[in-house]
């Protein structure tokens, strides 16, 4: 902590090598490391400030994923660090307990940045959630998973996209917290696993070997308003989801990626199936209290007058048919007023729509009510081949008639290639 009480973080972004399973290192970036970056972690009500230190032999940028914070604290495009300079965003974390998380944001290039390892957990908490009976003892029956699907050539990444591919890279391996072949030991009937989709435009779609139901807890913006029972999640670039499994002693199951049920579209890997985590449980565990039936507050924008309603279609690498301009505002928003947002992707392809600053309520999916894992807060939303939906959208607290946040598509090459757009809160 500072002077003024805030609590300190020093994160550099650098460059470095990593043991990924190759037959030599392979060159990485990370953050604090050379690959990925630390969990940060902090109370709703907390002043934070980040010292931003860039290392990578070029201009980059640090956002913080899902964070809701004044447009010039958010580390979008606009605010570059400079190659060997540091940034220090300061803001107060004010939004329920969350699995969030940071990566760059660099106009064009934000593909290369994450894809070569800069990314991280920032997890949210507060006095609500802390008191629920759910598994929170970090790294034990608490575990973060941030699964990326990787391409090798020889012991390198590889950048290079396959030809007619409209999605950017898709791997043909999976790394979990940045390890090949990952396996948990548990010691508790119970465990938390915090899932992100950290890949550049892999979609996922968890399930066990044994096709055992779990708890869907969490999404993007928390904790949902009661555990869900399902036996597979798919999860979009960019998205998060707090699952609860059960374990017997002494049993072994493996967390799966299966075909989408989302999309047919062999080229953006709807057919693909991945192996992700082999669980393994001890012979004895340690008792777990039951998953509580109320978790949280659920999304309760449906009551409020809708003053404005704005629409967005997903089409090629533009939204509304423009590209991202840094210089034009594309929507300005009034501070305190629900909107909805429809969002159409008119391609035969998954796209997905992330809102910088803020949590939104999904109100429809293709006019019927949102399925299960999206009754609660999110930040970014699946858009399988040719949906739609209607968000309800409420930005508070900071207005900046100067300083844009962004709205995206959170498929990386997508993203880079201008399926963006600029707003502000005024
Ligand atoms: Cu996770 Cu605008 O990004
Ligand atoms: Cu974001
Ligand atoms: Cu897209």
């Amino acid at each position: 902590r500072d002077a003024d009480g805030r609590r300190v973080f020093d994160l550099t972004m650098q460059r470095g090598r990593t043991d990924l399973g190759r037959p030599d290192p392979t060159p990485t970036w990370g953050v604090n490391g050379s690959y990925l970056g630390p969990t940060l972690r902090a109370n709703r009500g907390e002043d934070v400030l980040v010292n931003v230190t860039n290392e990578l032999g070029e201009d980059s940028t640090l956002h913080w994923h899902g964070m809701h914070l004044p447009p010039e604290m958010d580390g979008g495009p606009h605010q570059t660090v400079a190659n060997g300079a540091t940034w220090s965003p300061t803001w107060r974390v004010d939004q329920p307990a969350a699995t969030l998380w940071y990566h760059p944001h660099p106009h064009g290039r934000t593909a290369e940045h994450v894809y070569r390892g800069v990314s991280g957990l920032f997890l949210v908490d507060d006095p609500a959630a802390a008191a629920l009976a759910l598994p929170k003892k970090y790294g034990v029956d608490d575990v973060p998973l941030i699964v990326q699907d990787k391409k090798f050539d020889g012991s390198e990444l590889d950048e290079s996209d396959a030809p007619f591919r409209n999605q950017g890279i898709l791997g043909d391996q999976v790394l979990v917290n940045g390890t090949p072949g990952p396996y948990l030991d548990v010691t508790t009937e119970r465990v938390r696993l915090r899932l992100l989709n950290g890949s550049n435009a892999r979609i996922f779609n968890f399930h066990f070997a044994d096709d055992r139901p779990y708890l869907l807890v969490g999404s993007d913006g928390g904790l949902l308003p009661e555990p869900v029972e399902v036996r597979s999640l798919e999860l979009s670039p960019g998205e998060r989801a707090e699952i609860v499994v059960d374990f017997e002693p002494g049993e072994t199951t493996v967390l799966r990626s299966a075909p989408l049920d989302s999309s047919e579209d062999r080229a953006a890997g709807a057919d693909d199936r991945f192996d992700i985590l082999e669980v393994r449980a001890a012979g004895r565990l340690t008792a777990s209290p039951p998953v509580p039936r109320r978790l949280a507050p659920a999304p309760d924008l449906g009551g409020e007058e809708v003053v404005t309603t704005r629409r967005f279609t997903l089409s090629g690498s533009s939204i509304n048919g423009d590209d991202m301009d840094p210089e034009r505002i594309d929507v300005v928003s009034e501070v305190d007023t629900t909107e909805r947002w429809i969002v159409t992707n008119d391609n035969g392809y998954p796209h997905n729509f992330h809102i910088h600053d803020v949590q939104f309520q999904v109100e429809t999916v293709d006019g019927d009510d949102p399925p299960p894992a999206y009754q609660g807060w999110q930040d970014t939303v699946l858009l399988p081949d040719r949906a739609e939906v209607a968000l309800l959208v409420r930005f508070s607290d900071y207005t900046d008639p100067d300083t844009p946040y962004m709205y995206h598509c959170h498929l990386l090459r997508h993203e880079d290639q201008g399926m963006m757009g600029q707003f502000v809160v005024v």
